[in-house]
Order: structure tokens, then sequence, then C-alpha cells
């Protein structure tokens, strides 16, 4: 769908439907896991959203637990619609999660319906606002039966204070369960996030083969590998990188183990005219289940590095091969 002659902010970008929804989502998307808690500069924060915002990418994904310390996040958000966007508040979609561990006792962590509606209005009082556009379980949770998360998800949506329900990391199965339960409630599942880019591909067997049959929207977390597939990692490990910093989820060592496929991939990045970065993106969107991929970012200037990567999302089966090649995984027939 074409919304030029808008606003310059969507001149350059072509939305995306979520699933079998009215939803149209931006193929890119900011979110706050990392670059938005208490020990960031706020103004860097409001820069990033602004610049975001400004380029046409109206989906912000944060969760109750991004920080740090948890719940800063959101907090930063809040300050920031307040400061800033809220008068935009209308072509924004903003998400939010609750499902992994958040305040301590029995009751602040896992896919109960105590767990997931008190974490909701908490992150409403964060966030400052009424209602997110989409509330997502943020796990799978085995131990509580589907049929309670799936009546927590319903009650948000019936209580106004989420326009749409998600899911994130459901396998397969336990994503079908919840999707047939919350149909039968008359509630359609918007999306499913995951994580999903050149290296970590379990998605292509998990969670992507049942979005279409589901009509739900594919939402791709760390299409970059954390930063690991741009060039920040090309000479070494930068002082003001992911891989530098406390981040406990991106260490030195995984950096190290794959900076060899790293200049393989920067070299492929630059035959097909892409940065690494770019071409990282423009690999994930090439699926058409894919409806955006969520990136992080720690200065606005990245997120205008990756925007280039919507004008070429097409790929040449050589290309495909060559990657699959680099990262060793062997190309059909070959
Ligand atoms: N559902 C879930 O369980 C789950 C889990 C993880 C993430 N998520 C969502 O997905 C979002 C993105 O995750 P992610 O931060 O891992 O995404 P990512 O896009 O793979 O990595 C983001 C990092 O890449 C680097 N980067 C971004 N653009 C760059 C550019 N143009 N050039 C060089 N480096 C660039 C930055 O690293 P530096 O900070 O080092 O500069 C940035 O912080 C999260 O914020 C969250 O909303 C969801």
């Amino acid at each position: 769908m074409d919304y030029s002659p808008y606003p310059e902010r969507y001149s350059a970008i072509s939305f995306n439907r979520c699933g079998k929804s009215g939803v149209m989502l931006s193929p890119l998307s900011l979110g706050f896991w990392h670059n938005f808690g208490d020990y960031n500069a706020r103004d860097n924060a409001l820069a990033m959203v602004q610049t975001a915002f400004d380029h046409g990418i109206t989906h912000f994904d944060l969760a109750n637990n991004y920080g740090p310390p948890p719940g800063s996040a959101e907090e930063c958000m809040g300050w920031i619609l307040h400061r800033s966007l809220l008068p935009y508040r209308d072509e924004l979609f903003i998400s939010t999660k609750a499902g992994h561990f958040m305040w301590p006792g029995p009751y602040g962590d896992g896919g109960s319906r105590k767990n997931l509606l008190a974490s909701l209005d908490q992150s409403l009082k964060r966030l400052r606002l009424d209602y997110v556009d989409l509330f997502y379980i943020h796990r799978y949770d085995p131990e509580t039966p589907v049929e309670e998360t799936a009546s927590a998800l319903a009650h948000a949506v019936h209580s106004g204070k989420a326009l749409y329900v998600g899911i994130s990391k459901f396998p397969q199965e336990a994503a079908r369960a919840i999707y047939r339960i919350l149909s039968d409630m008359h509630i359609h599942v918007l999306a499913h996030q995951f994580r999903y880019n050149i290296w970590v591909r379990q998605a292509e067997q998990d969670q992507i083969p049942s979005l279409r049959e589901m009509g739900l929207g594919g939402i791709a977390f760390s299409p970059l590998a954390q930063g690991m597939l741009s060039d920040k990692y090309l000479h070494g490990i930068p002082v003001d990188s992911r891989a530098a910093g406390p981040s406990c989820f991106l260490k030195r060592e995984h950096v190290e183990e794959k900076s060899h496929q790293i200049q393989q991939l920067d070299v492929l990045a630059h035959e097909r005219g892409q940065t690494l970065a770019q071409m990282a993106l423009s690999w994930v969107l090439r699926r058409p289940e894919i409806t955006t991929c969520l990136i992080g970012a720690s200065r606005p200037q990245q997120i205008i590095d990756c925007l280039p990567a919507l004008q070429h999302i097409s790929w040449s089966q050589e290309e495909l091969d060559k990657i699959d090649h680099i990262v060793g995984i062997r190309a059909p027939f070959s």
C-alpha cells in the first residue's frame, strides 16, 4: 500500500500486512531490549525513537522486563511519548509482553492469568498509556494450562487494555493450541515473535511453517544477531558495542567464534551492493511470512543505515547458496 502523499516520513516505506488482519506494520521496527534502560542516556533514546518515526518506522516493541532495571525501558518510552510523540499516538503501534521473571514471589513469572493481567496494568502505568496495541505472552510456559494463558490474553482485549494479542517463542504445537482456543473466543492472534537470522534458523522448522495457515504475522527478532551481522565487529570488538558491555546475551566469545564468517558475509554483502547489516535484514525479509524485523540500536545513525535494506530484498538462488555455504549449511542438491 502506498502511503505517500502523506507526510514525508512514509514516502520510502512500503508497509506489510500483519498476517490475516487489518494491521499494517513497517518492515523494520525498533525494539527496546537494550539501550533504553535507566543506565542509558534518555536524550539518545528519544533521538532514536524520533529518527525511527521520522523514517516511517511505526512499530515499537517493548516488554515488561526490558531495562535494566526491569521496567525502565517502558518508563523511558512513557517519557518519550509525553515529551514528544503522544500527539502521534494513533500513528504508532506499541507492543509489550509479559511472561518472563519480573517480580519476586510466585506471581511475577510465567503464563498465569494472575501474572499476565497484573503485569499489563504495571506496563500501562510505566508507559503512561491507556492501552497497548499488542500484548504478547513473552514465552511458552509449559506449567500453566494454555487455556488459562489464553483467557488472560482474551481479557486483555475485552478490557480494552490491548487491541491485539500475540505469542512469542511458542513451539509449533503450543502455538496451534493457543490459536485455536483464542479463535473459539473470537480473538485472533495477531503475530508470532521469534529469533530469526542468517545463523539462527530454527524458526524455519518451528514457527514459520504454521504462520500462513493460522493467519499470523511473523515478527523476527535479533535479525542482526545482536550486531554481529554488521560491520561493527570486522576489526575487533569496539568499546561501545554490546559485546564489550555488560550484556550477558552477547559475549566476546560469541563474536570471536563467528569472526571468520563475518568477514566472508561482509564480502558477499558488498557484492550485493549492501552493508552487512542491510544484507542480513534483506535476508530475513525475503520470506513473505515475515511482516517485520525487530532491530535494536544504540544510536540514531544505525537506524538510518539499516533502512536501505528495504530497497533490495530480492535474492538469487546463487546468493542464497553462498550464504548457506559460508555459515556451513549445505545448499540443497549441491
Ligand atoms: N521475544 C523475545 O524474547 C525477544 C528476544 C530478543 C529480542 N526481542 C526484540 O527484538 C529487538 C531487537 O533485538 P536485538 O537488539 O537483538 O536486535 P539486532 O537488530 O539483532 O541487534 C541490535 C544491535 O545491532 C547493532 N546495530 C544495529 N544497527 C546497526 C547498524 N546499522 N550498523 C552496525 N550495528 C548495528 C547495535 O549494536 P550495539 O548496541 O553494539 O551498537 C544494536 O544494538 C529487541 O529490542 C526486542 O524488542 C524479543
